[in-house]
């Protein structure tokens, strides 16, 4: 069912820092930031020629990554992201296999103008996972 893995999410307390480190230590092409209100981050994304990595800084009061920076100081990997051809089919054959959907469980559009879920954590080995439809 999963294809790709289309980004690594790295949760990071400073977002310039953060950019000068992957553009100038590692080499890399930084994007612009983007804020995303939905979903209490600002992004940049970062493409790598097999996949793309995105450094998260919290935004607003409740971002969801908080939490997650107050118990990694230094930042670190924060969810996975796996492609599926059709988001809706992928959730209904995960809810039959028990896992959890978190939130709503319907689909949200994501970073990159596709629909995506996220899976709790306690049940794929403590890994956030994102789905996004291919
Ligand atoms: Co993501």
């Amino acid at each position: 069912m999963i294809g790709r893995l289309n980004h690594v999410a790295i949760a990071v307390k400073d977002l310039v820092s953060s950019t000068r480190l992957y553009r100038e230590t590692l080499g890399a092409n930084v994007s612009a930031p983007l804020p995303q209100l939905d979903h209490g981050v600002t992004v940049v994304f970062i493409e790598l020629p097999n996949t793309k990595i995105e450094l998260l800084e919290p935004l607003g009061e409740a971002s969801p990554i908080a939490k997650f920076l107050e118990k990694n100081a230094d930042g670190g990997i924060h969810h996975l992201c796996y492609e599926v051809e059709d988001i809706l089919a992928a959730r209904d054959h995960l809810i039959g296999q028990g896992a959890r959907i978190l939130g709503t469980g319907e689909p949200k559009i994501g970073a990159h103008g596709k629909p995506v879920l996220f899976l709790h954590p306690k049940d794929f080995n403590g890994t956030l996972i994102e789905l996004e439809q291919a």
